[in-house]
């Protein structure tokens, strides 16, 4: 689902972006490298057209290290190892790092062992899932990720219920193909992220209809509903049949907060977080890996050669509208909403750095 752009956004090049954002972390506290990092993850986000996950975060991040709950000097160690698993502890850093030695351990540990599971516990906001499960179909290898709010934080109504009971619990799926690009299914398991509803916000626009209900439970498309008190709830993914997105929304709690110790959603929990579960699968331990990718290419033929709806030009699969967005973006520049740029203005003046004279324009 791309988000909804609206207009007055200041228009940045990616480049540009990721150095104001690394200088800032940077002023923060953070390394060099870990600011160049969580640059290039939130640079990522919006240039693939998830800007829920892009600049957004940027200005939170850095209010949350002024608060004291995100270390940036944290270095993510493991703290338990066997053969085929891992768990890993964060130092409340941030969840970038974190997440990337999940995974590479993982992936390493399935190269060995053929699966490997890998949890994260004491991390922060981890950006995108797929950005990790995607290594491991780099590799050759299917990457499975899913992630909990450490137990709190809780935004989407259960299915038949209208109060705040479970976060948007993400999961992601990526494997090779002989297709590029690679497939990758990254989604919520609420109707949709967070963080596209606070775009909408951000930007004066409208929620979509059944993304959200009122404290009473009211169907609304005002995200203000969502925000100011009494607060309202997200949906559970699946629309008519939210009962699935429910049901794989606790299966996530189990695998992310039961798993790597973090806990899963319940009203004691205060500290929000990502716990996550990554699990890495080596192909040819099954079978030969040109098959499996000549296999999905089949796949991905025979889906896209249905005849199509009424207005739509091509089927996609997961992964591909990322990818063209990527290619848009990186020649047009990031549109950051106008909220978000004062934001990071306002946290970047404390620092005494200046945001970026240009190239800038309105749009
Ligand atoms: N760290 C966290 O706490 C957290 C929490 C929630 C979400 N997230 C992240 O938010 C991001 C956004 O999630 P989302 O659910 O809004 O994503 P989305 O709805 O935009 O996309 C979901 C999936 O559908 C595919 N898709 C989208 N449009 C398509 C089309 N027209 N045809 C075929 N496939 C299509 C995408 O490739 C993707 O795999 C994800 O990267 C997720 O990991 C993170």
């Amino acid at each position: 689902m791309s988000e909804t752009l609206g207009t007055d956004n200041i228009v940045v090049a990616a480049p540009v972006l990721h150095g104001y954002f690394a200088q800032l972390f940077e002023r923060f506290g953070a390394t060099g490298e870990t600011a160049r990092e969580v640059a290039d993850h939130l640079v990522e986000a919006n240039l693939t057209g998830h800007d829920s996950h892009g600049a957004l975060r940027a200005p939170w991040y850095l209010e949350k290290i002024e608060l004291g709950e995100l270390d940036p000097k944290a270095v993510p160690a493991v703290v338990k190892d066997g053969p085929t698993t891992a768990v890993i502890d964060g130092g409340w850093g941030f969840g970038q790092p974190a997440s990337r030695l999940a995974m590479q351990l993982a992936i390493d540990k399935a190269r060995q062992m053929g699966v490997a599971c890998v949890a994260v516990r004491n991390a922060n906001h981890m950006g995108r899932v797929g950005y990790y499960t995607g290594m491991a179909a780099r590799h050759g290898m299917i990457g499975l990720g899913c992630v909990n709010l450490h137990g709190a934080s809780p935004c989407v109504a259960p299915f038949g219920g209208i109060d705040r009971r479970l976060p948007t619990n993400p999961f992601s799926i990526a494997f090779p193909t002989d297709r590029d690009p690679d497939f990758l299914a990254d989604m919520t398991t609420s109707v949709v992220a967070e963080g596209k509803l606070q775009m909408r916000r951000n930007r004066g626009l409208q929620a979509e209809q059944n993304w959200i209900i009122d404290h009473d439970g009211k169907a609304t498309v005002d995200p203000w509903d969502f925000y100011s008190e009494p607060v309202g709830a997200l949906l559970p993914m699946g629309g008519v049949v939210a009962h699935k997105g429910f049901a794989l929304s606790m299966a996530i709690e189990g695998l992310a907060g039961g798993l790597s110790g973090a806990g899963c959603s319940n009203p004691d929990a205060n500290r929000h977080g990502n716990a996550c579960w990554y699990t890495v699968i080596r192909i040819d331990a099954f079978t030969p890996l040109d098959e499996f990718k000549a296999n999905v290419g089949k796949l991905i033929d025979h889906v896209k050669s249905s005849r199509k709806a009424e207005g739509i030009d091509e089927i996609f699969y997961p992964g591909q509208p990322e990818h063209f967005r990527r290619a848009e973006r990186l020649s047009s520049g990031i549109a950051v909403d106008p909220q978000t740029w004062e934001w990071l203005a306002r946290m970047a003046a404390k620092v005494g750095v200046q945001p970026p004279p240009g190239p800038l324009s309105g749009r």
